[in-house]
């Protein structure tokens, strides 16, 4: 068995492909640098430019499956062109991906498509817990985004294959993304939330998401599943549980909401908007987290995020 991968060299990517190899199934991987195509050991690399519509069709050579987490980062300034290659690198990379594989369908075998996706298409919501049934209209960037890209990935259904888009919350790592990010202004003592801190926070630990995707492959999942834990914190609540486990004090007070608003605009979405969301689908799929509270998932990784 084999699986194609794209954005395998990235924070997800890197422990899903060692989740592979542990089971003895083979990788393929797309990657948008020529330097990276033998950074991976063991996985077989090709390019592949979405902007520029190029892809090297071996990559799907002997490929059952696809895993589809390819897209550029979301935290670094809002300007013109960031905002549109965060557009694109999602919508074009999947549509390319398609077309691909449509134009040349008899050759290829793929049997199923599980593919990344956000919380990030759900409406800031206080209150409420959203579930995949929750309407998304899109509004804000982020929303319009993740809606966008949904709506491609919902072309491979055309093959008659189960397609599974995982909304993914804040991934916690030791390797990277927001937990590393935090580190060391707490350890300084300079940690703290914004606004009021009551945003919901849906996050999960990165070895529950890679076994929801290792799942979700395996069990050949259709439709869109909430890739987050089931007890999703407050802003605060994220950043004191650090704090504390870092044994450091927590002091400062929260940082302005309007001064947040005028130094980063529109960005400050990221931060401020509250997601409440549910993983009931997904325990009703019979998948078990490993790390079901914060706490639990913060002191497993604390420890190990490199410095
Ligand atoms: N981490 C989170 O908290 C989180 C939360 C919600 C959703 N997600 C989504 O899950 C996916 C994977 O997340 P991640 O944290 O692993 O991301 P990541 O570390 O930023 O890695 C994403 C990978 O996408 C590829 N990429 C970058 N720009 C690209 C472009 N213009 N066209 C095609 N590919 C491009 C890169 O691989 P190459 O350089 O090899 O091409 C990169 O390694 C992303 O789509 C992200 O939006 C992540």
């Amino acid at each position: 068995m084999k699986v194609l991968i794209t954005g395998a060299t990235g924070l997800i990517g890197k422990v899903l492909i060692e989740k592979f190899f542990s089971t003895g199934i083979k990788v393929n991987f797309l990657t948008t640098k020529k330097s990276k195509i033998h950074s991976i050991k063991g996985a077989s690399g090709f390019y592949w430019s979405p902007a520029k519509k190029i892809l090297d069709l071996k990559c799907f050579d002997g490929v059952d499956s696809i895993i589809h987490l390819a897209g550029s980062r979301i935290s670094r300034p809002w300007t013109k062109s960031n905002k549109k290659d965060i557009l694109s690198s999602r919508v074009d990379s999947t549509r390319l991906l398609f077309l691909s594989l449509k134009n040349n369908i008899e050759s290829f075998h793929i049997k199923n498509i599980v593919s990344a996706s956000a919380i990030g298409i759900y409406p800031s919501e206080f209150k409420k817990t959203q579930t995949e049934k929750t309407n998304s209209t899109p509004n804000s960037f982020m929303e319009r985004v993740v809606y966008a890209w949904e709506k491609e990935i919902e072309n491979f259904s055309s093959f008659n294959i189960p397609v599974a888009k995982i909304r993914i919350g804040l991934v916690l790592s030791f390797s990277g993304g927001v937990l590393k990010a935090l580190k060391t202004p707490t350890n300084l003592g300079l940690g703290t939330y914004f606004g009021n801190g009551e945003q919901g926070q849906p996050w999960i630990h990165i070895n529950d998401l890679v076994e929801i995707f290792f799942k979700a492959y395996k069990d050949n999942w259709d439709g869109i599943f909430n890739g987050v834990a089931p007890n999703p914190v407050s802003q605060e609540k994220l950043t004191k549980t650090l704090a504390k486990s870092l044994k450091r004090p927590f002091f400062l007070p929260p940082f302005p909401k309007f001064l947040l608003k005028r130094l980063i605009g529109e960005m400050s979405h990221l931060v401020l908007d509250s997601h409440w969301v549910s993983s009931k689908k997904v325990l009703d799929k019979g998948f078990n987290f490993k790390y079901e509270n914060i706490e639990s998932a913060i002191k497993d990784l604390v420890k190990k995020i490199d410095s």
